[in-house]
């Protein structure tokens, strides 16, 4: 063991990595740096639980290490970019996993072997088992919720079911575990009684977390992922409380509030409230629900767009989930440096809720890397639509749906949106007028300065790449 005073300082240096990587992951530039600080954080937090431990059984800590690393590189290793939500969803799982299964040992050591032994009453304060029973609770709706999260994006499990009195069911769930693990916890003279009441709170709390999940239509899920993210911290703060250790409680308390202002951030760019994504059944699982009937729209092949492209000066690409699904990343760079190369100022415009989560675009764009200076938000870039020769919408929908400004009624109302409509010339690279997540319509797409390039977003780009260098 080691000086408490030197941990403390130790611990405060990872709380500082902690939020320094926090705030650097903010930006495109910074996030990989912001990445590695965060994991020099977590690493310098598990050395401080050695050191403040005494290294008691090193096998077990080198094992779990080993064990956790592994599956952690395993899953990652051979994952593709658009499968990062579903990535997401797993680790929550696995932070609410382990915040209960933590607590369910100290109850294990605080509560059943003490009493087991038939020696003296528990020394867990009120305090404690409160936090005890929290964590177990919320790691465990998180466990569940996390599970079902990744399969309904895998599309394992689809559709919207409703469930009647959902609220109520779900307010009677979380009571009920709240009791039974109250009831756990004062069962002291009863290891097996104290046992069993743990288990109906295992219980209880992972039927909460299916109950909240499964009306959700998968493509509202990384909002629901983000607020399991918050949920997953919230559990690891309670057990930091159970178990007296500050690292925790500050480490989870700080991915709680992050998890939050994600999920809240998400929300205000679509134009919807957390309760009407977690009441359910909108948008389905891919949003596909209504073709809409559309007039005069004017489609064109890759050759004839290559010519305008060739004559234009500035182009403003508008990447959407298209693009991903495509696997268009490197096609839409290799246009770029084609447009650029001739002169050209190109630049990407990214909306904050392009794609299925959080950054989607960003991902995508720099597994191409597509240079960082090219990429511009919304609010940066959206006055400049106007000015612009040639807007080329690349497998986005509704981040250009104008019916958001001019719909009041529209599911999109009130969604900010980039004004692609109004560059001099708009491509739209998509297979067929089918809508977006939202299932709805898109005047974009029959107005006068509108092309269509209909096919795959990797094949349309690859085709126009190849006319514009073949022209050079
Ligand atoms: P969407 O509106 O979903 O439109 C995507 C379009 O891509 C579809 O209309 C589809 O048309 C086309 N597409 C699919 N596969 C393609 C392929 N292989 N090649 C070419 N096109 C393809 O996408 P968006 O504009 O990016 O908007 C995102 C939506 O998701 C928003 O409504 C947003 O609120 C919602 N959402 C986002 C998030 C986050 S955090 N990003 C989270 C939850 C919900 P075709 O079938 O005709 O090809």
């Amino acid at each position: 063991m080691i000086d408490t005073e030197v941990t403390a300082l130790l611990a405060l240096g990872s709380i500082a990595l902690f939020v320094i990587g926090l705030k650097r992951l903010s930006k495109v530039r910074t996030a990989r740096s912001g990445n590695a600080l965060m994991a020099a954080g977590m690493l310098l937090a598990v050395l401080i639980t050695l050191l403040e431990i005494g290294l008691v059984d090193y096998r077990w800590i080198a094992g779990g290490l080993l064990v956790g690393g592994g599956i952690g590189y395993a899953i990652v290793a051979r994952a593709q970019a658009t499968q990062m939500p579903e990535i997401v969803a797993r680790f929550n799982g696995f932070g609410g996993a382990a915040s209960a299964l933590v607590a369910l040992s100290l109850f294990w050591a605080e509560v059943v072997e003490v009493t087991g032994d038939g020696t003296a009453v528990t020394a867990l304060g009120l305090a404690a088992a409160v936090t005890l029973v929290l964590s177990v609770l919320i790691g465990s709706v998180t466990l569940s919720g996390s599970v079902l999260a990744e399969l309904k994006l895998r599309g394992t499990i689809s559709g919207t079911p409703r469930i009647p009195v959902r609220g109520a069911l779900m307010g009677l769930f979380v009571l009920g575990g709240l009791v039974l693990g109250g009831l756990a916890v004062s069962a002291f003279d009863d290891p097996l009684v104290a046992s069993l009441l743990v288990v109906g709170l295992v219980l209880a709390s992972v039927t909460t977390g299916v109950v909240l999940v499964l009306p959700i239509g998968g493509a509202d899920m990384p909002v629901v992922i983000s607020l399991l993210n918050s949920l997953s911290g919230l559990a690891a703060a309670a057990t930091g409380f159970a178990l007296g250790n500050q690292l925790l409680i500050i480490a989870g308390t700080i991915v709680g509030a992050a998890g939050l202002i994600l999920t809240q951030i998400m929300c205000v760019a679509m134009n919807r409230s957390l309760l009407n994504v977690l009441i359910g059944g909108y948008g389905g699982d891919g949003g596909a629900t209504e073709h809409g009937e559309y007039e005069g729209v004017v489609s064109a092949d890759a050759e004839s767009a290559a010519m305008v492209l060739e004559a234009a000066q500035s182009v403003i690409i508008v990447p959407g989930y298209g693009l991903a699904a495509a696997r268009a990343q490197n096609a839409v760079h290799d246009v770029a440096r084609a447009l650029r190369q001739r002169g050209c100022e190109v630049r990407f415009a990214i909306h904050p809720v392009a794609g299925r989560m959080p950054g989607h675009m960003n991902v995508v764009l720099s597994e191409a890397e597509v240079p960082y200076e090219l990429l511009f938000e919304m609010s940066e870039i959206n006055q400049d639509f106007s000015q612009t020769d040639v807007a080329i919408v690349v497998g986005a929908n509704d981040v250009v749906n104008p019916a958001a400004n001019s719909e009041p009624g529209s599911p999109i109302a009130g969604m900010p949106i980039l004004d692609a409509a109004l560059a001099r010339r708009v491509f739209v690279i998509k297979r067929s007028l089918s809508p977006g997540y939202a299932g709805i319509k898109n005047a974009l797409f029959e107005q006068d300065n509108t092309v269509m390039l209909y096919g795959d977003a990797k094949q349309v780009l690859d085709e126009l790449a190849g006319e514009l260098t073949a022209n050079t």
